[in-house]
C-alpha cells in the first residue's frame, strides 16, 4: 500500500512538467491544455459525477455491455490472467471483469494521481481480499514497469475501458494501442472499450450537461494552474464549450475567453481576446471500421467484439498479430 502525507500534491518534477506543458500549450494557436491535467483529486471526483449524469451515456452503456458479456469475456481470456489497467480510476467495470475471470493472477492499476489510486486500491482490497493488487503510480502514456505478483501468470490482459483511447489523436492512439500490445505481450490480449460515432444531438449534451458538471471539470485545469503553479487568472471568465467536429470525427471541449483578459504564468503574460478559445480535450468517436483499421495498424487483431442494442459503444478483445 502506498503512503503519502499529501496525496494530491505534485512532486517538483511533475509541477515543472505541468508548467512547461501549460506554457507550451498557451503559446500554440489555437491555444491548448492537455486533458491529462483534468485529473487531480477534485477533477477525478468531478469525472465520477460526470459518469453518473443522465446525458453522459458512455459509462452506463459500457457497464451494461460488461454486465451482459463479461462471463463470455472471462471464458475466452481464461485462468491465470494478470490484468493491467492503465488509467484505472475507481470503476465498477473492473469488478465486473474480475468477477468473470477464472482465478486471475493479479490486478495492476496504473494511475497518474496518487489519491484516486490509493482510494481504489483500498476499496478493492476490502472487496477482493484474496486478489493480488499491485498498484503503479505512473503516467501510462510513458513506459512503466509491471510488478511481479505472488501467483504464476499465464497471460497478461491490458484492460483499457472508458473510451480513454478517444482522448488521443489517431497517431497517438495507434502508439497507445502498440503500448497496450507490448503490455499484453505475445500470448496476452487487450480488452478495449471505445465510444462509437452517433448523432450529435446525443453527443453534444453528453459533453455539455444541464447541471454544469462538465463545465466545472473543464475549468478545473485553470483552477489547478492557480493553485499549483500560482497562475494569475479568472477561471470563471472562461466559458465551457462542447462542439462536434464532424470532419475529424471528434467531440471537442474548449474554454472560451468571455472578454479581454490575461493569464500570468511562470513570468509570462498571455493575452486573450473575447471569444478566443483554449482547446482542452478531443474525444474521438470511432466507427467499427475505423477502429479495426487503427487496431491493425498497431499490430492487433480483433478476437471478439460486443456492443449494446443501440450500437453506441463497443468493447473488443484484441490480440497481437
Ligand atoms: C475520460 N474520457 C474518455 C472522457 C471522454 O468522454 O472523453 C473525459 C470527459 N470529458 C468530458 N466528459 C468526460
Amino acid at each position: 500500500m502506498m503512503g503519502t502525507e499529501h496525496p494530491d500534491r505534485a512532486t517538483p518534477s511533475a509541477e515543472r512538467e505541468f508548467l512547461q506543458d501549460c506554457l507550451r500549450g498557451l503559446d500554440q494557436r489555437p491555444r491548448g491544455l492537455s486533458p491529462k491535467y483534468f485529473y487531480d483529486a477534485r477533477g477525478s471526483r468531478l469525472f465520477e459525477r460526470i459518469c453518473a449524469l443522465p446525458e453522459y451515456y458512455l459509462t452506463r452503456t459500457e457497464v451494461d455491455i460488461m454486465r451482459r458479456h463479461a462471463p463470455e469475456m472471462g471464458r475466452i481470456i481464461g485462468p491465470g490472467a494478470l490484468v493491467v489497467e492503465p488509467g484505472s480510476g475507481s470503476g465498477v467495470k473492473i469488478r465486473l471483469l474480475l468477477d468473470a475471470l477464472p482465478a486471475p493472477a493479479g490486478y495492476v492499476p496504473v494511475e497518474i494521481s496518487p489519491e484516486p489510486l490509493e482510494a481504489s486500491v483500498q476499496a478493492l482490497e476490502r472487496d477482493y481480499p484474496s486478489l493480488d493488487i499491485l498498484p503503479v503510480c505512473a503516467d501510462f502514456t510513458r513506459p512503466f514497469g509491471i510488478p511481479e505478483g505472488r501467483r504464476p501468470v499465464r497471460r497478461r490482459l491490458a484492460y483499457f475501458p472508458g473510451s480513454t483511447l478517444g482522448n488521443f489523436p489517431p497517431e497517438r492512439a495507434r502508439e497507445l494501442l502498440q503500448r497496450l500490445r507490448l503490455i499484453a505481450g505475445e500470448d496476452g490480449a487487450v480488452l478495449l472499450g471505445v465510444d462509437l460515432e452517433k448523432d450529435p444531438d446525443i453527443l453534444v449534451p453528453a459533453y455539455d450537461d444541464a447541471q454544469g458538471v462538465t463545465a466545472a471539470f473543464n475549468r478545473n485545469v485553470l483552477y489547478r494552474m492557480q493553485r499549483e503553479l500560482g497562475a494569475r487568472l479568472s477561471p470563471e471568465d472562461f466559458a465551457h464549450r462542447a462542439i462536434w467536429n464532424g470532419a475529424e470525427g471528434r467531440m471537442e471541449m474548449h474554454l472560451v475567453s468571455t472578454g479581454h483578459q490575461r493569464i500570468d504564468l511562470g513570468g509570462r503574460c498571455f493575452r486573450f481576446a473575447p471569444g478566443e478559445p483554449i482547446v482542452t480535450e478531443y474525444s474521438y468517436k470511432y466507427t467499427p471500421e475505423r477502429l479495426e483499421t487503427l487496431a491493425s495498424r498497431a499490430g492487433l487483431t480483433t478476437v471478439a467484439r460486443w456492443t449494446d442494442p443501440r450500437g453506441w459503444f463497443s468493447v473488443q478483445l484484441l490480440r497481437a498479430g
